[in-house]
């Protein structure tokens, strides 16, 4: 089979496609035939080695692991011994975490991972990119800042894969959204669900030129700081970021003493046992109209270089979606 593979860090151009082996599913594990994988901030800073954390997951001097790729959607196409909850033909989806391996034309993994049916009317695109962004959005907005009804919130980075997830689930839910973004996708985040936009390269959210307070902060890109966004937090306000920083660990201690808490998560971490039933969640949301998880573009895996080269730029709106086994393909 083909994959993606790269063997340093460095810019996209060290990642090229390699023949391997296919891999073939030992007891309780189900081999998927990969039609989509995301793309994601994850996967460029893997492949960077950069910012300095990334090597914390990856590999201190290089990859440990050579094919990257933490989300995958397709069709499974053999089963080990004792597989129960799925047989061939079952359309999937699901994340391979820390492990990776999804940037290959099949990925191998455990029938009790992160990984559930999925349900007619969602597309394999789509399903990525439920995995590269609402996945993190939905535990941030319920768990970190436990979203209610009629809040006011302001999501920061509301066009990216994160940000483009938290509007519309926020708006979805009764809260009140406001949504930051460059000048090209104001109009994008307004449909989302956003009833007020904000143009950073123009205003600076933190610094409103009225006394507008928000109960949740939520920085989707970590373009803001704790510092700052409390000038705009309401009194019990919380403050959640996705990109980690020595100076938000902190802040997420010393804030609990405070009126305003700080809040940074890692949702890639958690269990498959909490993954699974926000999966099913989100994927029935999105089969029903309610969610509509979103694709920047759709490239076949040999443009992989060009997919991260994309995510690098910073200015992705939603999900770099790669198709190592196009479906039109497949079903021809
Ligand atoms: N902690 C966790 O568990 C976790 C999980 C997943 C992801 N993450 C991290 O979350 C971050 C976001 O990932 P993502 O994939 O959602 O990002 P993304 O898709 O690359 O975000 C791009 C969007 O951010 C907007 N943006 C760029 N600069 C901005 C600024 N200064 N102010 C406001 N908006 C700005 C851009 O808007 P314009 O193009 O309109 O300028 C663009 O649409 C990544 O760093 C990722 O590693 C963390």
């Amino acid at each position: 089979m083909r994959i993606a593979a790269y063997h340093r860090y460095g810019s996209p151009d060290v990642v090229g496609i390699e023949e391997r082996e296919q891999p073939e599913p030992g007891p309780g594990e189900v081999r998927v035939r990969v039609h989509a994988a995301s793309v994601g901030a994850s996967d460029a800073a893997g492949r960077a080695g950069s910012p300095w954390f990334a090597r914390l997951a990856f590999g201190l001097r290089r990859p440990r692991n050579t094919v990257l790729g933490s989300d995958f959607a397709g069709v499974v196409d053999a089963v080990g011994a004792d597989v129960k909850r799925f047989a061939v033909g079952d359309r999937v989806f699901g994340a391979t975490g820390a492990d990776g391996g999804a940037h290959a034309e099949a990925v191998v993994v455990s029938e009790h991972g992160a990984i559930v049916p999925l349900p007619d009317g969602v597309t394999t695109s789509q399903a990525v990119a439920i995995c590269d962004g609402a996945m993190t959005a939905l535990p941030f907005l319920r768990d970190g800042g436990r979203l209610r009804p009629g809040m006011r919130v302001l999501v920061n980075g509301a066009s990216g894969a994160v940000g483009s997830a938290a509007v519309q689930l926020a708006a979805r839910l009764g809260a009140e959204v406001t949504g930051v973004c460059g000048p090209g996708h104001a109009d994008l985040v307004s449909r989302l669900g956003a009833r007020r936009v904000i143009d950073y390269t123009r205003e600076d959210p933190m610094r409103p030129a009225d006394a507008t307070t928000y109960d949740l902060v939520f920085d989707a890109v970590g373009a803001s700081s704790f510092r700052r966004a409390r000038r705009v937090l309401a009194d019990g306000g919380r403050y959640l970021t996705t990109v980690p920083s020595w100076a938000i660990m902190l802040q997420q201690l010393t804030s609990r003493l405070g009126r305003r808490r700080a809040v940074i998560m890692f949702t890639g971490l958690r269990s498959a046992e909490a993954k699974r039933p926000d999966l099913e969640e989100l994927a029935a949301l999105t089969a029903s109209g309610r969610f509509a998880p979103l694709v920047d573009r759709i490239l076949p895996l040999d443009a992989v270089a060009e997919a991260h080269a994309v995510v690098d730029t910073g200015h992705k709106a939603g999900t770099v979606v790669i198709a190592p086994v196009p479906e039109l393909q497949e079903a021809s």
